[in-house]
């Protein structure tokens, strides 16, 4: 099984050719994700496992943006992208803050105490009062789906986590304002949006 490492050798080109699951979960996810991301005005961004920056790119008129991926070759965009993990990001960033953590479909990538771990480092590189925004593949309905597929089709190891999981690891990581918004694929429920602060 593997994890961000199956981007290592993957060219932009190759990681925007779009797969059956794009069309089924990113295409109508993207119904509420774009707008959220979209309204996002005069903010210092950090996109965490931006890779090649399909979300990012909504962001660059109107802000600041620095990236942090694995996988930086991925980002042909003219920002800073730190090399890292996102469990390591106020090292990586060396005492940067931000406005906006934001992070699209990433998160699916890391087991539980990475995820605590890119929780808590995201609360430290946040200015008093900023916002995390990260997607989470959900435990039910479509997502145990999209996680099985990938494990068993592509050999990647993927995790789903309950609204009710995410928003406890939110709180210890320091978060207390904390909603979600349901991006489901057509009429399934598959991933949704947590928003933190
Ligand atoms: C599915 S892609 C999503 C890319 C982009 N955010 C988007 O929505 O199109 C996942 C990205 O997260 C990066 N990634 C996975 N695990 C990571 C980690 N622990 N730390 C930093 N980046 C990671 C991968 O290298 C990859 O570029």
């Amino acid at each position: 099984m593997v994890g961000y490492e199956r981007y290592k050798a993957m060219t932009a080109k190759r990681y925007d050719k779009k797969t059956i699951m794009h069309y089924l979960c990113r295409i109508p996810a993207d119904r509420k994700l774009i707008p959220a991301v979209s309204q996002i005005e005069n903010k210092k961004v950090l996109d965490v496992g931006l890779g090649t920056g399909s979300y990012t790119k909504l962001l660059l008129d109107k802000n600041t943006v620095v990236g942090v991926d694995q996988n930086p070759h991925l980002c042909q965009l003219p920002i800073t992208v730190h090399k890292g993990d996102a469990a390591k990001l106020s090292a990586l960033v060396e005492g940067e803050k931000f406005d906006i953590v934001l992070s699209t479909w990433m998160t699916d990538y890391l087991n539980t105490d990475q995820l605590q771990g890119f929780f808590t480092e995201a609360k430290a590189v946040l200015n008093n009062g900023g916002k995390l925004m990260t997607t989470v593949i959900a435990t039910y309905g479509f997502g145990s789906f999209y996680v099985t597929i990938a494990r068993l089709i592509r050999g990647v190891n993927k995790y789903t986590y309950s609204k009710k999981q995410i928003i406890e690891k939110l709180k210890d990581a320091g978060f207390t304002d904390i909603k979600t918004v349901s991006l489901n694929s057509w009429c399934f429920p598959w991933a949704y949006l947590a928003i933190a602060q």
